[in-house]
C-alpha cells in the first residue's frame, strides 16, 4: 500500500518540491511510474552521453550519419520550401549534430539565425560561448526554459520563416498519442509555410531495438537506476537498487520500446519522512517508452497534426529518418 502524506513536508526548493509531486504521484499509480525527464541530472547526462557511444545504441551514429553526409541536400530543401527563415532548435544539447547544417548554410551565405533552446542554462551558456568560435559568422539568440514558452519567445524576435529542428529521436519518448499532442501543440506555434525536421527511429529487427537498451556494458541500466539514486539524494528516499532488475521490452507490433525496473522481492521504500511505497515481488516501475515508427506512421502523425511531409533524409541502413514537414 502506498500512503500519501496528506502535508506535504515544506522546506523543498520548488523544483524538488515539483519532482517529489511527481515522484508521489508515479509510484502511487496502479502502475508504478517514473516521469522520465528526470533521468537528465548530472550524471544522469553524463550516463546519457556514454550511452550514445554505445556500439549497440545506434540511434546517435545513424542521425549524425545523415546530418554530416546530407546537410547539403538538408539545406538545398530548407531553401526550396521555407525561401528566407531562422533556424530554431528543441533540445539543442551541445548541437553536435546541427552543426553540420549550420555550417552547410553558413557555407551557401544563408542569412539566418540560429535560435537553440534547451532546459539547461548551462548548455545554452557552453552553446553562446563555443559555437561563434567554431562558426564564425553565426547569429545565435541563446533560449533557455520550456519548449512552449521558449518558442513563444523565440516568435518574438522572428519576423522570418521558421525552420524547427527537433532531432535525436526525442519525439520516441512520447506514446503515439502524446506525440500526437506534442506535434499539434507545436503547430500553434507557426505559421502556413514554416517547417519541420523531426528524428525518428524507425521500426527494424526487434532484437536491434532491444539491445539499443539494454547494451551490455550495462550503462543504460545504470542510467535507470540513476533515477532511483537521484530520488534518494534529492527527496531523502532509501531504493535500494540491487533489489530491482533492468527490463526493456520491444514490442514489434505497436513498435512501443519500453523499459520497465522490476522489484526482486516483496519490499517498502520510504520517500522522505511521510511517504512509503510498497513493491510486491515482480511487481514492474515503469521508466520510459522509446516509440519506434514505420514511415507509414510517421506520414500519419505529420497529417494528424497539421503538417505536410515534404522530404525524407535516412542513414545507409534505412534504421533512422529525420523527416521534412511542411505546415499546412
Ligand atoms: C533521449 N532519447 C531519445 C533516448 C531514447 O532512445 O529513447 C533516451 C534513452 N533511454 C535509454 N537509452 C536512451
Amino acid at each position: 500500500m502506498t500512503v500519501i502524506p496528506t502535508v506535504l513536508p515544506c522546506k523543498r526548493k520548488p523544483a524538488t518540491e515539483t519532482f517529489y509531486h511527481d515522484v508521489v504521484q508515479g509510484l502511487s499509480a496502479p502502475q508504478k511510474y517514473l516521469d522520465p525527464k528526470y533521468f537528465y541530472d548530472a550524471t544522469g547526462d553524463a550516463l546519457f552521453q556514454q550511452i550514445m557511444q554505445c556500439h549497440e545504441y545506434y540511434l546517435t551514429g545513424c542521425e549524425m550519419e545523415i546530418l554530416s553526409t546530407q546537410s547539403d541536400q538538408i539545406a538545398q530543401a530548407l531553401q526550396k520550401y521555407a525561401g528566407t527563415f531562422d533556424l530554431i532548435e528543441l533540445g539543442a544539447g551541445d548541437a553536435t549534430k546541427s552543426m553540420h547544417l549550420l555550417q552547410t548554410l553558413l557555407d551557401n551565405g544563408v542569412d539566418y539565425t540560429y535560435f537553440p533552446i534547451d532546459i539547461s542554462a548551462n548548455v545554452i551558456h557552453q552553446l553562446e560561448k563555443s559555437l561563434p568560435e567554431k562558426l564564425p559568422g553565426l547569429q545565435l539568440h541563446g533560449l533557455n526554459g520550456e519548449y512552449f514558452h521558449m518558442l513563444q519567445q523565440a516568435n518574438q524576435h522572428t519576423s522570418r520563416k521558421k525552420v524547427l529542428l527537433f532531432m535525436g529521436a526525442n519525439i520516441g519518448n512520447f506514446s503515439i498519442t502524446a506525440a500526437r499532442s506534442f506535434c499539434q501543440q507545436l503547430r500553434q506555434y507557426l505559421q502556413p509555410g514554416d517547417l519541420l525536421l523531426t528524428g525518428f527511429d524507425l521500426k527494424k529487427h526487434p532484437q536491434v531495438i532491444l539491445n539499443a537498451y539494454n547494451d551490455s556494458r550495462g550503462i543504460t541500466r545504470a542510467f535507470n537506476f540513476n533515477l532511483l539514486h537521484r530520488i534518494n539524494r534529492e527527496l531523502q528516499a532509501d531504493f535500494d537498487t540491487t533489489k530491482f532488475a533492468h527490463f526493456p521490452t520491444y514490442d514489434p507490433g505497436t513498435g512501443a520500446c519500453k523499459s520497465y525496473l522490476i522489484s526482486l522481492e516483496e519490499q517498502v521504500v520510504h520517500i522522505g519522512d511521510h511517504l512509503t511505497v510498497s513493491f510486491a515481488e515482480n511487481e514492474s516501475l515503469y521508466m520510459e517508452i522509446s516509440q519506434k515508427y514505420s514511415l507509414e506512421e510517421t506520414d500519419q502523425l505529420a497529417s494528424f497534426a497539421g503538417f505536410k511531409p515534404v522530404a525524407r533524409f535516412f542513414d545507409r541502413k534505412h534504421w533512422f529518418t529525420d523527416c521534412l514537414w511542411k505546415c499546412v
